[in-house]
């Protein structure tokens, strides 16, 4: 077995671990993700609820407690996050209060921040109904828990191009159907359509809602065909950003069973000297992948075509020198990428395994543009190759 023992961990590294999924399978990391999700959706219901006048009137006492009460763990859980701020891998070059400040400077933190600030409001403005309101912003710590959200964030930066097309696709449009529009039915409706600015607000709403019983209906032929090719290009604008976004999000979930995150890279043995920047560049090209107990990963003789990091779980590698059994922090299948003959051994999942897969390419790039890394996988290789003595 190749694992080497975890190195002791203070309590806040734990805490750390806990609240930002530094290890996949974390009984702790889940059941504080349940709970915490459990209390914004009871927060948000109470919030809800509370607008309802008979409601509140029966039931007001029970829901202020419900969301004091959610309030203080959310404020604990806030502090906590600052707290452990100075082990996160990226921020660990700073120094204690400079980690905290930029942490609480991240999108996620600045949520966090804002779902507390109603208690601050109401307390200065009590049963105010807009200031109870504000309480609905915690629905959006949920974003915290939903990996598929994060999906579509990165998505949508990654096709960001293509979405700048499709805006001015539209943009195309709407000008050319808005022009057309002024001069041919401009006489007839001056009112409606006798500027360019009159033009394109009816060109918009044709092209976004497809005709409808408040847009103005052309009274000429002509003006009634621009109308239907205007549908017609305005049905075809809103597909392709809904296929760009949606070919996108398919691929993404194919790609990964679990989310990647930037704890989990940090902490595998391999990479934990990179920079963030690095770091931040393999959470984007790793894939990940869950494989259940008896699963063959890797046959013996087969073309090599990635490497797999073991982020949880064990497997065991079988070659000719016998078996081996290799844990979380290892990673296999690199002889084959480096040497380019055929896999030296069939590696086979001896409990269900979540692995991180590297793709040949970025694996050869990662050790052509990372010295270190590359020096450890060829020393690493070198001891496993057939014929290598044992240690
Ligand atoms: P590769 O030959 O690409 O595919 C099989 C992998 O099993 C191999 O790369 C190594 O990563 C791993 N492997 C082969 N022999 C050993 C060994 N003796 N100890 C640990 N791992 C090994």
């Amino acid at each position: 077995m190749e694992a080497q023992a975890e190195p002791p961990q203070s309590l806040r590294q734990r805490v750390f671990q806990v609240l930002e999924h530094g290890r996949r399978r974390d009984a702790a990391s889940r059941t504080l993700d349940w709970l915490l999700v459990v209390l914004i959706l009871a927060d948000v219901a109470a919030t809800v609820l509370h607008t309802v006048p008979e409601v509140a009137a029966r039931h007001g006492g029970m829901l202020t407690v419900v969301d004091r009460l959610c309030v203080l763990v959310f404020a604990v859980e806030y502090a906590a996050r600052l707290w452990v701020a100075p082990d996160h891998p990226l921020l660990r070059h700073h120094t204690a209060t400079a980690a905290r400040l930029r942490f609480a400077a991240t999108p996620l933190m600045v949520i966090d921040a804002l779902a507390l600030l109603p208690l601050l409001l109401e307390l200065l403005f009590p049963r105010q109904m807009l200031v109870l309101l504000t309480r609905l912003v915690r629905f959006l710590k949920l974003a915290r828990y939903s990996p598929a959200l994060a999906t579509i964030g990165r998505l949508i930066a990654r096709e960001r191009r293509a979405l700048l097309a499709c805006v001015i696709i539209f943009t195309g449009a709407l000008l050319a159907a808005a022009a057309a529009m002024m001069v041919v039915e401009g006489g007839a409706q001056p009112e409606t359509l006798g500027d360019m600015p009159k033009a394109m607000w009816w060109a918009a709403s044709m092209l976004a809602k497809i005709g409808g019983q408040e847009v103005v209906s052309p009274v000429t032929t002509l003006g009634r065909i621009i109308a239907a090719i205007t549908v017609m290009v305005g049905i075809g604008c809103f597909a392709l950003p809904v296929a760009i976004i949606g070919r996108g999000f398919y691929e993404e979930i194919r790609r990964r069973d679990f989310v990647v995150t930037f704890a989990m890279v940090a902490r595998v043995p391999l990479f934990a000297r990179l920079d963030a920047a690095s770091i931040a560049d393999l959470v984007g090209i790793l894939r990940a992948r869950t494989v259940p107990a008896g699963t063959t990963i890797i046959r013996k003789g087969e073309r090599g075509d990635a490497m797999y990091l073991i982020a949880s779980g064990r497997v065991e590698v079988e070659s000719a020198a016998g078996k081996v059994c290799l844990d979380e922090g290892d990673f296999f299948g690199e002889i084959a990428l480096l040497s380019r003959e055929p896999r030296s051994a069939t590696v086979t999942a001896l409990r269900a395994t979540d692995l991180l897969i590297l793709d040949a390419d970025d694996f050869l790039r990662l050790v052509d543009r990372l010295p270190d890394v590359g020096a450890k996988v060829h020393a690493v290789a070198k001891d496993r190759r057939p014929g290598a003595p044992r240690t």
